[in-house]
């Protein structure tokens, strides 16, 4: 699989990455199965064998059980730690987390950050993340605060480098003017069917231009060299098997994604997220299907070309209109 350098490090990634929010199962206490340990060895040793290199968790997912069995999958791959780019993320609060009533919030204090990272490392099995991002904008964040935990983890060797999730333009400046490792990634939700961050750049100055909370948000990641990465890169599968009751957009999206992997001999996944890895900004779509055969399906996108034709026609279907 072709690769891409992360700017600001020394990173070198699968253009392709595997999103593990899903690889612990339930969001709840129950405990992992067998059934869920060995659906993730092989998930992760299919993702591998694609050549799949970044990893993306996060503290919350499943409550922690998918950076367990990933780390107990980890140990039974001899090497493979350090073949791997492995990420998580912190910041989101659960409800009742850590007491009862406590509601779902967001927490960028010094010592959530900390306490969350010393989390992942040991649910993970590992002395450090190669990559950490503050995973949804805290309106209480205090920039200083973030500095400082940052700078901790930093020094003491348990994060190599940083980021941020589903975070403005104006967000990442205003954390970048303080912290001071380059804040290298904006994971962000980024589909066919949700091309707002694109859009934006077509409809500034429309009638109805409702994307003036976005301002810029990937031009500024393109001009900064933060690298973009896209949750949800198949809308949860709506692109690949629309639901039989769905709204005409879905529904003729999906039928171009079908339409053009007829014609290309590949598959819709891979249709789908062409459309991504084709944008210049140099997207990463993080793929999050716990089926072996939709992540080798995925893979093939690295070997599909779209022309600016079929990209447009595409980004068309997907924004319910043609560009003004
Ligand atoms: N930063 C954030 O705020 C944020 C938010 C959400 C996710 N993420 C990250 O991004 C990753 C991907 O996000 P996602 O899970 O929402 O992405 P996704 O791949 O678009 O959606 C996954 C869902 O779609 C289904 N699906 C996936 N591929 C399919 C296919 N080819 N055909 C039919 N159904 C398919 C999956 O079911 P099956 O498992 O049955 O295939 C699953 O229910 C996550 O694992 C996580 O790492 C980040």
């Amino acid at each position: 699989m072709k690769s891409y350098r992360i700017p600001h490090s020394d990173l070198e990634v699968s253009r392709i990455a595997y999103g593990c929010m899903d690889l612990g199962g339930s969001w709840d206490a129950r405990p992992l199965t067998k059934a869920l340990r060995s659906r993730a060895a092989e998930l992760v040793a299919a993702a591998i064998e694609q050549g799949i290199t970044l990893f993306d968790h996060a503290d919350i997912y499943t409550h922690g059980k998918s950076e367990t069995v990933f780390g107990d999958v980890l140990r039974e791959l001899p090497g493979a730690r350090q073949r791997i780019v492995l990420q998580s993320k912190c910041g989101i609060r659960l409800q009742d987390d850590p007491r009862r009533g406590n509601p779902p919030r967001y927490d960028f204090s010094h010592l959530h950050i900390v306490r969350s990272v010393e989390g992942s490392l040991r649910r993970l099995g590992t002395d450090h993340l190669d990559i950490l991002l503050l995973h949804r904008p805290d309106p209480l964040v205090e920039p200083d605060e973030v500095a400082q935990a940052f700078a901790q983890l930093k020094q003491s060797g348990k994060v190599r480098h940083f980021g941020v999730s589903n975070h403005t333009a104006a967000q990442v400046a205003l954390l970048q003017r303080h912290v001071d490792q380059p804040l290298v990634i904006n994971q962000v939700e980024l589909n066919l069917l949700h091309s707002y961050l694109i859009d934006e750049g077509v409809s500034a100055n429309q009638e109805g231009d409702r994307y003036a909370a976005a301002a810029g948000t990937l031009d500024y990641c393109r001009l900064h060299e933060v690298m973009i990465q896209a949750w949800s890169p198949v809308a949860k599968g709506k692109l690949i098997h629309p639901p039989a009751r769905t709204d005409r957009r879905t529904r003729s999206t999906a039928a171009l994604v079908a339409k053009l992997a007829r014609a290309k001999g590949t598959t819709k996944e891979a249709v789908a997220l062409a459309w991504l890895l084709r944008h210049p900004a140099g997207i990463q779509p993080i793929v999050g299907t716990t089926k072996r055969e939709r992540l080798i399906a995925s893979c093939l996108a690295d070997g599909v070309e779209l022309s600016r034709e079929e990209w447009y026609a595409l980004f068309a279907a997907g924004r319910g209109a043609p560009v003004p």
